[in-house]
C-alpha cells in the first residue's frame, strides 16, 4: 500500500550522531504539535513537553542521566535538542500517554528529515533532587506531580548515526481471523 505516512514509520532509525547546529523553530514546533495530538487516556493529556535548547541547561540534565547510568559520556549523542516529557502521576494513564507522545514526536521528526531518538532514565532523573531543583528553576511550581517519562533527542542526523532496522521477529503478530 502506498502512503507517505506508512513510509515515515517503516523508516524511522534512532539516531546516535548529529551536526553541530540547532534546528529551526518551525521544526521544533512542527515536532512539538504532533506530540501534543497524540492520544491520552480519556483525553486528559497529562504529559508536559520541556523543549530544551539552552545549551547550560541540556548539558545539566545530560549530566544528570549520565550518572543514573554511572557513565561520563553524554547521553544525549551531542543533539543540540532535548524534549523532555514527563506526565501528571495522578493519572492513571500517564506512562502511556507520556510514551505516545514521544512516539508522535519520532515520527514527526523523521517526516521533516531530522535525526531523534527516546533516551532513557527520565524517571530517575526528575525524582532526584537536582532534578526537581531543575524544574522549579524552569518554572514547574509543583515537582513532585510530574513523573519523567523520557527525552526525545532532536536534530540534524549526521553521517553514520542510524542503524538498519533489525528483522522484525517471526512471531510478532497472532493471527486470529
Ligand atoms: C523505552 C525506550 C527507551 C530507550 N532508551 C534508549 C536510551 O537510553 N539510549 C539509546 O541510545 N536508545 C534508547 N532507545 C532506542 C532504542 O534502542 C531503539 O529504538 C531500538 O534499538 C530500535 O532501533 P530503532 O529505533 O532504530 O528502530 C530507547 C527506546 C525505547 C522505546
Amino acid at each position: 500500500m502506498e502512503n507517505k505516512v506508512l513510509d515515515t514509520l517503516l523508516q524511522r532509525r534512532s539516531c546516535r550522531k548529529y551536526e553541530d547546529r540547532q534546528i529551526t523553530d518551525e521544526e521544533l514546533n512542527a515536532v512539538l504539535k504532533a506530540g501534543m495530538y497524540a492520544p491520552s487516556g480519556m483525553g486528559k493529556q497529562s504529559p508536559i513537553i520541556i523543549a530544551v535548547q539552552n545549551k547550560e541547561i541540556r548539558d545539566r540534565i545530560s549530566k544528570l542521566n549520565a550518572s543514573v547510568m554511572g557513565a561520563s559520556s553524554d547521553p544525549f549523542y551531542g543533539a543540540p535538542t532535548v524534549l523532555v516529557v514527563l506526565a501528571d502521576n495522578s493519572v492513571g494513564t500517564f506512562v502511556e500517554d507520556g510514551s505516545l507522545v514521544i512516539g508522535n514526536m519520532l515520527n514527526a521528526a523523521e517526516s521533516i528529515g531530522l535525526g531523534g531518538c527516546w533516551i532513557h532514565r527520565a524517571k530517575q532523573v526528575f525524582e532526584s533532587q537536582e532534578g526537581k531543583e531543575l524544574l522549579k528553576e524552569i518554572g514547574i511550581i509543583d515537582p513532585d506531580r510530574y513523573t519523567g517519562v523520557g527525552n526525545c533527542i532532536l536534530g540534524y542526523p549526521a553521517k553514520g548515526g542510524q542503524n538498519p532496522a533489525l528483522a522484525r521477529k517471526e512471531d510478532y503478530i497472532i493471527y486470529v481471523k
